[in-house]
């Protein structure tokens, strides 16, 4: 899934090209990461599901990663991830309504591939049985950004296995978010599912039922065009927009979780980037054209090769420039950057 976008990485991330697509971390894009880590041995060539804007982004950026795409659908319009894992499914029911999916978004990052690995086969025999497969984080902080996982039981220091869920709440507010971190057994959803075509669409069939006739009446009308399979956009529009989460995950009860320690990060603010460049011992990390000096715990980054940027005398800062903008922020601000983007957007 890559049809999102990321506004708490602006001005990197933009619209026309967001966070997924952009060289957060190293030499290549998470989109690129995320289609490496699930095109090897075992799995089937990945289905990528993305939004018109993003399609050339994306055939450019699998050449360049090495990895052919099964296939590639294109919603006409972003309706959010619950009709876009529902496409994918009625268009893999036609070959095979027993194989098995794992779903993931290609905004994260995870450093440990085979942990990764090992976790996904953990889950395999549940999902098989007809478990709706999660995974989950150790979680840090009560962030309201993410889902909450309730296991059933203690997962203990075992090798990776799936237990089943007691609760799935969906982005809390913050009295619950820290309730449930103080409670000390909740993990955080990674955003990464395991499932049988069959129990995915059963699921929706229970929980979304008003999707399925416009998303297979989409996939039923879907035009090839260029390698791509372009859904009806008529029928398209008829979908409500939903997250999985939402409309399946939060009423299922179905749900296994299988925990993950596979240095997973949804970089989903410049404070995690920062934590995620490996910065020195004064916690300084920089990229591109930037120099630091007499720097503490700061991020300075030069997306422009012609653009000098430096810091003098920084504690917790993030600066981050590009051609046309330049983003400077107190570092405990990062979760605020969304806010600059609407208000840049009602300035227009
Ligand atoms: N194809 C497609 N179409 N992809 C989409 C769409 C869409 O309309 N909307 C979002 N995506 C992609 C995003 O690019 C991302 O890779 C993934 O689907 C998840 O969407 P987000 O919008 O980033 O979800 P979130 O971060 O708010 O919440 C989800 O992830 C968290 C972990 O990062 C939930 O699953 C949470 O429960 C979870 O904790
Ligand atoms: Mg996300």
């Amino acid at each position: 899934m890559c049809g999102g976008s990321g506004t708490r990485l602006w001005p990197l991330s933009r619209k026309s090209y967001p966070k997924q697509f952009s060289k957060l971390i190293g030499p290549s894009s998470v989109f690129q990461q995320t289609a490496q880590r699930l095109s090897g041995p075992g799995y089937a060539p990945p289905v990528i599901l993305t939004t018109s804007d993003f399609r050339f982004i994306v055939t450019e950026q699998m050449a360049e990663a090495g990895v052919d795409p099964g296939a590639i659908l294109i919603e006409p319009e972003g309706r959010n991830t619950g009709p876009a894992v529902l496409a994918s499914a009625l268009w893999l029911a036609r070959d095979d309504p027993d194989a098995l999916m794992l779903v993931a978004p290609s905004d994260h990052m995870v450093a440990d591939d085979p942990a990764f690995r090992a976790a996904v086969l953990a889950g395999v025999p549940a999902a098989r049985a007809g478990q709706i497969v999660t995974f989950g984080i150790k979680p840090t902080h009560a962030e309201t950004g993410y889902g909450y996982l309730e296991p059933g039981e203690d997962p203990g220091d075992h090798a990776p296995r799936a237990i089943p869920l007691r609760r799935f709440v969906e982005k809390p507010d913050k009295a619950r978010a820290e309730a449930m971190l103080e409670a000390g057994n909740y993990l955080w959803n990674a955003g990464i599912f395991l499932f049988s075509v069959r129990t995915i669409l059963e699921a929706f069939e229970a929980h979304a039922p008003d999707l399925i006739a416009p998303v297979r009446a989409a996939v039923d009308g879907g035009r090839p065009d260029l390698g791509f399979l372009r859904l009806d956009p008529g029928a398209w529009s008829g979908a409500r927009d939903i997250s999985i989460d939402y409309a399946v995950m939060e009423r299922s009860h179905s749900l296994s979780v299988v925990p993950l320690g596979a240095g997973w990060s949804d970089l989903g603010g410049w404070d995690a980037v920062w934590r995620e460049s490996g910065p020195d011992a004064r916690g300084v990390a920089t990229s591109g054209a930037a120099t630091a000096l007499d720097c503490d715990a700061t991020l300075l980054r030069s997306e422009d090769e012609g653009l000098e940027l430096v810091g003098l005398g920084l504690r917790d800062i993030i600066a981050v420039a590009m051609p046309d903008a330049v983003l400077v922020a107190d570092k405990s601000r990062a979760q605020d950057v969304k806010d600059v983007v609407a208000a840049l957007k009602a300035k227009q």
